[in-house]
């Protein structure tokens, strides 16, 4: 038996990968595209090992996807494969709409196929288990109920409707073709191998290179945050015990403002890797007193005064388009049918995750290449 996933390569594909591989004998077929958010090195951990077969290759290829499903008969596809950053997605639309729609159909058109032809056992036991996220359900008020498996579709963003009208063809293909599939909508994943456009990353890696934090308009949206360990647990066990045609959601019970995210990685980062001006053994960015760093790279606020805290760096930009206020994620389906309950608080989940970065700054400096810095001068300028 075998499964295959799809984008595999990227931040919580390859978190699963290595989950799956540490945790079961099973053979895993990765197929991922390696856009710039795709990165072999995130599977380091598996190079070598036989249950890894990694194949660079689009969903969309149906082709492709046909003839690795007839050749390794997986029992089960799990699909990360998207395209994933909001701010991408009001910058270019246009890869949104290829891959987490169009490829998403071409996908399940290439399984249908492979499902429709199996017999017996192995028809009955297959499943595709599409991952997706709480940005379907739209923006909450302050005090509005969290989203439940059955709130309304609500997408604001290039990004979330193109994800919900990825799940509209899953859900279609079950209820017309009978394929047996399983959707999952999950809130904020954090943790290691996390690309450096997203909130957590971007916020440790600018704040070890003394640059600017940049909280987007009041600061006070709100995530639900999850451990992206706890989200690969609740993958497997809905895939283990999921009802075909179910949708589950997966949060972290942990609603933060994101002025309270970054003032809580500030603080950490202010515990692990103080800034010490006085004595002049700050260690900001390569070691560095902070002082020592060029005014270009501190925010205009703290460029002539030298850092005590992290928190100094938090600086206030311009807000995202349509950004939603506010999700909450309702995971109590998860913790009653199949007894899911995340393992991390989001402060040790946090803490971890700063372990993590500070301890893997070659991965961080090979992922910070050109293609990633021009991404950062045309979202936020200098
Ligand atoms: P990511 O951007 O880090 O990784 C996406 C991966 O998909 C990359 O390896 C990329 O190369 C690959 N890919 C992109 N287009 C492809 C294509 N056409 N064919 C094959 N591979 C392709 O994304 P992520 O954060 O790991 O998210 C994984 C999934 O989880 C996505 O479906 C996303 O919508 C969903 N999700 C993410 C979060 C989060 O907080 N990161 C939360 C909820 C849901
Ligand atoms: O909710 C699940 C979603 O979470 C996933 O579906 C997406 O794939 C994933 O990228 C994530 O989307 P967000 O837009 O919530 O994540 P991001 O890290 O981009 O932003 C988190 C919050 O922080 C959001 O309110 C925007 C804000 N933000 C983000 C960046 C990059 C800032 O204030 N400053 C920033 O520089």
């Amino acid at each position: 038996m075998s499964i295959l996933v799809t984008g595999g390569a990227g931040f919580i594909g390859a978190n699963f990968v290595l989950d799956w591989l540490a945790q079961r004998d099973e053979p895993v077929i990765n197929l991922d595209k390696l856009t710039y958010a795709g990165n072999l090195e995130n599977l380091a951990g598996v190079q070598g090992d036989a249950r890894h077969i990694f194949v660079r290759g689009d969903i969309g290829d149906t082709r492709l996807v046909g003839r690795l499903l007839n050749e390794h008969r997986p029992r089960a596809v799990i699909n990360f494969a998207a395209e994933s950053h909001v701010d991408r997605s009001i910058h270019g639309p246009s890869e949104f709409i290829q891959t987490n729609i169009v490829g998403t159909f071409y996908l399940l058109e290439s399984v249908r196929a492979y499902w429709g032809a199996l017999e017996g056992e192995a028809k009955e036991r297959f499943r595709f288990l599409h991952v997706s996220t709480d940005e379907v359900y739209g923006s909450l008020t302050k005090d509005a109920p969290a989203f439940s498996e059955t709130s309304r579709y609500e997408p604001n963003s290039p990004y979330s409707a193109s994800k919900a009208a990825g799940d509209h063809l899953v859900r279609a293909y079950h209820h017309t073709y009978g394929l047996p599939v399983l959707t999952t909508n999950c809130s904020n994943n954090y943790g290691p191998y996390h690309f450096p456009e997203k909130l957590i990353p971007l916020c440790i890696l600018n704040a070890l290179t003394g640059k600017a934090l940049p909280i987007y308009g009041d600061g006070l949206q709100v995530r639900d945050w999850l451990y992206v360990k706890d989200h690969c647990s609740a993958i497997r066990l809905v895939l283990d015990g999921g009802r075909v045609g179910e949708t589950y959601n997966i949060g972290g019970w942990n609603e933060k403002t994101n002025l309270d995210v970054v003032q809580t990685l500030c603080d950490i980062l202010d515990e692990l890797r103080p800034l010490n001006p006085a004595s002049g053994e700050g260690q900001v960015g390569s070691g560095k007193d902070s002082s020592s760093l060029p005014a270009s790279q501190l925010p205009l606020s703290t460029a002539h005064s030298p850092l005590t805290t992290y928190r100094s760096l938090i600086t206030f930009v311009q807000d995202r388009p349509g950004h939603d206020r506010r999700y909450a994620i309702d995971a109590s389906k998860l913790e009653r049918e199949l007894g899911w309950k995340p393992q991390e608080t989001f402060e040790t989940g946090l803490r971890k995750t700063v372990v993590w970065y500070l301890a893997n700054q070659s991965w961080v400096a090979n992922v910070t290449s050109g293609g990633y810095r021009r991404w950062v001068e045309r979202q936020y300028g200098e």
